[in-house]
């Protein structure tokens, strides 16, 4: 028996080999490989899909967060909506985020000097809950990241209305679109719900690259402005820095050619992995729950929660099923961050200490095919418990 994998990339390259070859052999032809009319191209098509009028392409996802948190503290700092210390302690900044999705915003929070703050997620969609966030405001916040995480929606506008009636109408909404590319909302598109968008495209995400890959999304003029200034070494025009705090953070070429390639079937592939989804959700007996916003996914990974996690684990290898953990440990309590400065929401974290021990990743992609999609169904629902 043959196990089904996780992902399976070999697939996504076999399905669009020809057209992968040309692009790549054009762009290396082409001699330009940064900086040039690809990146231009791609990120105008993606700001467009968006439905945002601007997409700054940065060599990764992480530095998207990184960049975004930089340029918000600045501005936080400026505007004198946080107050400016001294010495700048760690813990006199502070960005409110989720324990649960993987340390991404809490590596660019330490990145720039900013201490997470770890709100709670709601239970059927493992997503940030927005009381949870509302109540860790203070008058410290630079902003508040909202993670779509497995490609399930928040609903940004009500946090951002919860955050309004709280008195924190001018903290920014970050969104983390990393695993939600192509998420549909009530009233547009993922990513232009909150002031600013980060993206990844690392190969296995919704919109993958064949590398390395990220972005970010807004519509904010000065954001993006601030953006571009940091991305390339604070530079305002070619070797005339304006800024401090820049770096160097670029979507290649090559990579941006592919990418256009891939976006062109994003909502197709999107839809495969919610029929995924959904065919799991069917399946699964009582007491295996499917991970699901029930506002909108695109089902970046199919997450099952379960009281009998390790059990269902070894039955699942057993028929041939690849399974792993998204994510296994709360940032909160990552050993190597143990003497970093972090806060817990005045909520607690019930939820995410509870689900972080019950949640089991499945196989969801969009070349799955309809034999295997079957096989992992039949096994989820001759599951018995012990
Ligand atoms: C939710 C989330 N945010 C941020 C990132 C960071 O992206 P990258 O790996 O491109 O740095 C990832 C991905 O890996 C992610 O899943």
């Amino acid at each position: 028996m043959t196990t089904i994998p996780l992902n399976d990339l070999q697939r996504m390259y076999a399905a669009y080999g020809d057209k992968l070859d040309q692009t790549a052999l054009d762009v290396l032809r082409s001699g330009w490989w940064l900086n040039g009319p690809r990146n231009k191209a791609f990120c105008e098509a993606f700001a467009g899909y968006l439905g945002v009028g601007h997409f700054i392409g940065l060599a990764n996802g992480t530095d998207a967060l990184e960049i975004v948190l930089r340029v918000l503290l600045e501005k936080a700092l400026r505007s004198g909506s946080v107050e400016q210390t001294a010495t700048r302690t760690a813990d006199a900044y502070e960005v409110i985020t989720v324990a649960n999705a993987g340390g991404y915003t809490s590596t660019a929070c330490y990145l720039v000097g900013c201490t997470p703050v770890y709100a709670d997620i709601e239970p059927e969609s493992q997503l940030l809950s927005i009381p949870s966030a509302v109540a860790a405001l203070s008058g410290k916040t630079v902003a508040v990241v909202a993670t779509h995480l497995y490609g399930g929606l928040i609903d940004v506008p009500a946090l951002r209305r919860a955050m309004n009636d709280a008195g924190y109408a001018h903290v920014p909404i970050v969104e983390d679109c990393a695993q939600a590319h192509g998420l549909k909302g009530a009233s547009g598109t993922a990513g232009t719900f909150g002031d600013i968008a980060t993206f990844s495209f690392y190969p296995t995400k919704n919109l993958g690259a064949l590398g390395d890959g990220g972005g970010v999304a807004t519509s904010d003029a000065d954001l993006n402005g601030s953006v571009r200034r940091l991305q390339q070494y604070g530079w305002g025009d070619k070797y005339n820095i304006v800024a401090a705090g820049g770096r160097n953070s670029r979507l290649d070429e090559l990579q941006a050619a592919f990418l256009s390639v891939l976006l062109s079937d994003l909502d197709s592939s999107n839809a495969r992995r919610v029929s995924v989804l959904d065919a799991y959700e069917k399946a699964a007996p009582v007491g295996l729950q499917i991970v699901r916003s029930r506002i909108g996914t695109v089902a970046h990974l199919a997450v099952i929660q379960t009281g009998h996690r390790e059990q269902l684990k070894e039955y699942l290898k057993t028929h041939g099923v690849a399974t792993d953990i998204h994510y296994p440990v709360l940032d909160c309590d990552q050993p190597g961050w143990g003497d970093r400065p972090k806060r817990i929401g005045p909520s607690g974290l019930d939820v995410s200490r509870v689900s972080v021990n019950r949640i089991l990743t499945l196989p969801c992609f969009p070349t799955m095919t309809e034999e295997e999609v079957a096989r992992v169904c039949n096994a989820l629902s001759a599951f018995t418990p012990r």
